[in-house]
């Protein structure tokens, strides 16, 4: 029944009026088989209130072990990128399309990923954030609803459209994809600066 887990998700995530709400929503919400292999719901990490929000996949071991974003490999270089234009958690907003692990890491399906989009537009109205950073293909797909590859994407501005709200969106490669391929990051530290400028 994902059809019905869909309209329950976006009902529920809909009815939540701050931040914290929806986080205790969706720590009962049962429409989403992940939650059951999952060891930790992983909401969020960082301030906010912040101007930037970034937006990841999924959570891996180490997020599910901790409860939070980014915390493992990825996560540590996505903070000294974050470094790089002066920025740190106190300055940033930080979560995932998915708030659950997918069991070993495996790619969400697509019926996964429908079920839990309605938290995390909810979940970016909230925040309002005045910039999106969409890391990573999976992300940039999903909140821009497009089938277009990160590497068309990336760097580009874009925006990001819930029911309520337009957002800025910048797409640009994942932490964990440079750690493979850290020969591109030459263009994520394009994407960083573009988003420095924007921040004035
Ligand atoms: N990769 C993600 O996309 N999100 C995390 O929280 C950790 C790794």
């Amino acid at each position: 029944p994902d059809a019905a887990a869909i309209d329950q998700a976006r009902e529920l995530a809909g009815s939540a009026g701050t931040i914290e709400e929806l986080r205790e929503i969706l720590s009962t919400f049962e429409g989403c088989n992940l939650k059951r292999t999952a060891k930790s719901l992983v909401f969020a990490d960082g301030n906010p209130e912040a101007r930037v929000m970034l937006v990841g996949e999924a959570p891996g071991r180490d997020e599910d072990l901790q409860g939070l974003p980014f915390v493992g490999r990825s996560g540590q270089l996505l903070d000294r990128m974050l470094a790089a234009i002066g920025l740190d958690r106190t300055g940033v907003y930080i979560s995932n399309v998915l708030p659950w692990r997918p069991p070993g890491n495996r790619t969400p399906t697509p019926q996964e990923t429908e079920i839990c989009r309605p938290f995390i537009e909810r979940h970016v109205e909230l925040a309002k954030p005045e910039f999106l950073v969409l890391l990573g293909g999976s992300s940039a797909k999903t909140m821009l609803k497009t089938s277009d590859g990160i590497m068309k994407l990336r760097g580009r501005w874009n925006s990001v459209t819930t029911q309520q709200i337009t957002v800025p969106a910048l797409p640009t490669l994942h932490p964990a994809y440079l750690l493979r391929q850290p020969a591109h990051k030459a263009l994520a530290w394009r994407d960083l600066l573009n988003l420095k400028q924007r921040l004035g």
